[in-house]
């Protein structure tokens, strides 16, 4: 039997996928050790891989098929644009992505005037303006952060992810509109999804059962 590859997010979505795989009797203590600098690990008995990597690589090692599975959020997901199937919703990590901004920037947005938006999330900003509000406006790409832009005068409003609202409050911001709910996400390459469809089906089936 060959290995099924799974390729985790590393920091909290890793350990929350762990948690999960370990009720549907998937184990891998190894990677439990945060100590250890080992980036690969194997569970010989089950025959399965587990990696860890930087979420917006998680799509690009599925999509090619170095991992046959990848566990990362949906804002990755939809960032990223990846060739690949989302087969499940892991509810955990649960989030929106929201515009937010000062409530005086309302107006501008109600007006759909030409903006600047900074953003970890250029596709996900141009689609929602673009498709979706139909409001030109300019996209600034930072890496994170992004509270402070409209603070220090960088931009009229933001697109961030929005947990506990916390990090807004505490910088007198708002949520002036959602974007779309996000969750941690299971995707699968489109060639294993037919090749390993068995081991994959009852994975889901299990992970259905105790989600
Ligand atoms: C995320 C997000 C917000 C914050 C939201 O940032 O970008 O800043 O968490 O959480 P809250 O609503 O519970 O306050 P993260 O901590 O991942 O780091 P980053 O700013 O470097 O992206």
């Amino acid at each position: 039997m060959r290995y099924l590859t799974f390729a985790l997010t590393k920091g909290a979505l890793a350990e929350e996928t762990l948690n999960i795989l370990e009720k549907v009797g998937i184990t891998c203590e190894e990677m439990r050790d945060k100590e250890s600098r080992k980036l690969v690990f194997v569970n010989e008995e089950q025959k399965l891989k587990f990696f860890l990597a930087k979420g917006p690589d998680v799509p690009t090692y599925v999509e090619y098929g170095a991992a046959d599975i990848g566990i990362v959020g949906r804002d990755t997901i939809l960032e990223e644009g990846k060739k690949l199937y989302e087969v499940m919703d892991l509810k955990f990590s649960a989030s929106r992505m929201c515009v937010c901004g000062p409530a005086s920037a309302k107006a501008a947005l109600a007006n759909k005037q030409l903006i600047r938006v900074a953003t970890k999330y250029p596709n996900i900003t141009k689609d929602y303006f673009y498709n979706k509000r139909h409001q030109t406006v300019e996209i600034i790409k930072l890496n994170g952060s992004i509270e402070l832009a409209p603070m220090v005068g960088l931009s009229e409003v933001i697109v961030d992810i929005v947990e506990t609202g916390s990090t807004l409050k505490e910088n007198g911001l708002e949520v002036l509109e959602e974007v779309c709910p996000l969750s941690a996400r299971m995707v699968v390459n489109q060639v294993s999804m037919k090749m390993e469809d068995a081991r994959i089906r009852a994975l889901i089936r299990d992970l259905k059962q105790i989600l």
